[in-house]
């Protein structure tokens, strides 16, 4: 495949990924144990590690969409949110996970449970596939993160560069030829 050049290396493999999500999905289970926690799967990054999460969760869910994204003043912690599709249902007094693909800046996440706060959910948190904590600058963490990575920018199993490689199976480090 012509692609495989693009790719410096892969970050983290299939299996790895699937080990790694039964992990977190068990602690999700014990967590929400007797609850249908409303599952936010954050578009289009998320779709494709929410899906396996939530196939591997025992716990029933209601599934939702969103797709966000934050702009504005970077030096601030105070992202400012655009809501591009929102979520149909009410939150209120329901336990809501947010499926996030990556944690970067903090911007995005930090915005976005802001805003979903105000609607009060009885709990809100978060899991993320991946982590990167050198570049945060938003006082964000997540409940939940399957791996934590350097400053690397990664693609596939979801995560794009302008909309490619997100049919890839695994992480990989994007080859810097790409972009620089
Ligand atoms: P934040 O608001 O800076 O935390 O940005 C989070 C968003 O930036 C993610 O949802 C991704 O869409 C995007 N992003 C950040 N780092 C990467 C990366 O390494 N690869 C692909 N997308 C990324
Ligand atoms: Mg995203």
């Amino acid at each position: 495949m012509e692609r495989s050049n693009d790719i410096e290396r892969v970050l983290i493999d299939e299996g790895e990924i699937a080990e790694r999500i039964g992990e977190i999905a068990a602690q999700i289970d014990a967590d929400y144990q007797g609850k249908i926690p409303i599952v936010i799967c954050i578009l289009k990054g998320s779709l494709v590690f929410c899906a396996d999460l939530i196939r591997a969760m025992e716990v029933p869910v209601t599934l939702e969409f969103m797709k966000v994204s934050s702009y504005g003043a970077s030096t601030t912690s105070s992202g400012k949110l655009s809501v591009s599709l929102d979520i149909m249902s009410n939150i209120e007094n329901k336990d809501v996970l947010i499926v996030e693909d990556i944690i970067d800046s903090g911007h995005t996440m930090k915005a976005l449970t802001d805003m979903l706060k105000t609607r009060n959910p009885a709990t809100l948190r978060i899991v993320t596939l991946l982590d990167k904590p050198s570049r945060r600058v938003a006082p964000i963490e997540a409940d939940y993160t399957c791996f934590e990575i350097e400053d690397e920018f990664v693609i596939g199993y979801g995560l794009d560069y302008a909309e490619k490689y997100r049919d890839l199976p695994y992480v990989g480090i994007l080859s810097r030829k790409v972009y620089e």
